[in-house]
C-alpha cells in the first residue's frame, strides 16, 4: 500500500537562519499512528507547519496521499484531506461563535449549506459539544477550546490528522477526553507530545526528533523505556515507565513474590481495622 506521508531529505532552516529540520527521511504507512517526541526545540512543531505548507516555502520534499507537493496547488488540494490541530486553540479559534469556526473549514471545500450544517452537527456531537452552536469561543475553557479545535478538523472529514500537543494544559478529566477521541479517530496520526503516557496509549510507532534530527523509530514501548537514548536526547523518562523497568528486570518468580508481600500486608492491614 502506497504511504500516506513521505519525506525525503527534508532541511529547513526559518529565515532569520535557525535551523530547525535537518536531513530528515520518514515515511507514514496508512493506519499508523506515529508519535512525535523531542524536547523542545527540536522540530515537532516545524515539522507539521511544514508538512501543511505553511512555512512560506513549497514543501517539495514531501508527498502526501500519493501527491507531490511541488507546487501551491498540490498543497491546497491536500488541506482539507490533513488537518491539523495546533498545539493553542486559539489559533485554530477566530470567529465569533463556534457554530462559524467549525462551519469554516466545509464551507471552504465548497459543500452545500445543509451539508455544512449537518458536518457542524456530526463533528460537535463527536467532541461531546452538541448545543455549543452559538457559544463564543474564546469564552470557552482549555478542554473545551481544544475540543472545539478538534471538531473544526473533524468537520472536514480528513484521511489524516497532525496533532501538536494535543493534551498539554487540559486536567485529567480533558486529557482522558481528547485521548478517547483520538482513539476514536480511526485514519492516520501523527501526534507531537512531551505525553509519554499518551504515546504508550496511542502510538503504534514512536520517532525520536532532536536538534531537527530524527534520533530513533521504532516500537514505543522499546523508545519510551530506552533511558540512554532518552538522555542522549534531552528527555527523561516519566516515574511510571522506571516503576515498569524495574519490573520488567525481575524475574515471574520475583514478581510473584512481590505481589505475595503486598496481598499479605493488605490482609495485615485489615485485620488491624
Ligand atoms: N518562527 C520561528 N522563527 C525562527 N525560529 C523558529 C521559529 N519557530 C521555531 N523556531 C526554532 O526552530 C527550532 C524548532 O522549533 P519547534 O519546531 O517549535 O520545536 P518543538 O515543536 O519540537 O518544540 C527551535 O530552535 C526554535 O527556536
Ligand atoms: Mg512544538
Amino acid at each position: 500500500m502506497a504511504a500516506v506521508i513521505e519525506i525525503d531529505h527534508l532541511t529547513f532552516n526559518y529565515e532569520n537562519g535557525t535551523p530547525a529540520l535537518a536531513d530528515l527521511n520518514l515515511s507514514v504507512e496508512p493506519g499508523e499512528t506515529v508519535v512525535f517526541i523531542g524536547p523542545n526545540g527540536a522540530g515537532k512543531t516545524t515539522l507539521f507547519l511544514y508538512i501543511l505548507g505553511l512555512l512560506r516555502q513549497v514543501p517539495r520534499e514531501v508527498t502526501v496521499l500519493g501527491r507531490a507537493l511541488t507546487s501551491t496547488q498540490a498543497v491546497e488540494a491536500i488541506r482539507g484531506r490533513v488537518g491539523l490541530v495546533f498545539q493553542n486553540p486559539d489559533d485554530q479559534l477566530f470567529c465569533t461563535t463556534v457554530f462559524d469556526d467549525v462551519a469554516f473549514g466545509p464551507i471552504n471545500q465548497g459543500l452545500a449549506p445543509a451539508e455544512v450544517k449537518d458536518r457542524v452537527a456530526q463533528s460537535l456531537e463527536a467532541v461531546g459539544l452538541t448545543g455549543y452552536d452559538h457559544r463564543v469561543p474564546h469564552h470557552l475553557s482549555g478542554g473545551e477550546k481544544r475540543r472545539v479545535g478538534l471538531a473544526t478538523i473533524f468537520a472536514m472529514a480528513p484521511q489524516v490528522l497532525l496533532l501538536d500537543e494535543p493534551t498539554s494544559s487540559l486536567d485529567p478529566r480533558g486529557r482522558r477526553e481528547v485521548i478517547r477521541l483520538l482513539k476514536d479517530f480511526s485514519g492516520t496520526k501523527l501526534v507531537a507530545t512531551h505525553d509519554f503516557e499518551l504515546a504508550l496509549e496511542v502510538a503504534t510507532r514512536v520517532v525520536l526528533l532532536h536538534k531537527g534530527r530524527l534520533h530513533a523509530d521504532g516500537p514505543p514501548l522499546k523508545i519510551l523505556t530506552d533511558e540512554t537514548l532518552l538522555k542522549n536526547s534531552g528527555l527523561e523518562m516519566p516515574l511510571v515507565l522506571r516503576y515498569f523497568v524495574e519490573l520488567r528486570g525481575r524475574s515471574g518468580e520475583q514478581l510473584s513474590a512481590i505481589s505475595s508481600q503486598l496481598s499479605a500486608k493488605k490482609k495485615d492491614k485489615k485485620a488491624d481495622c
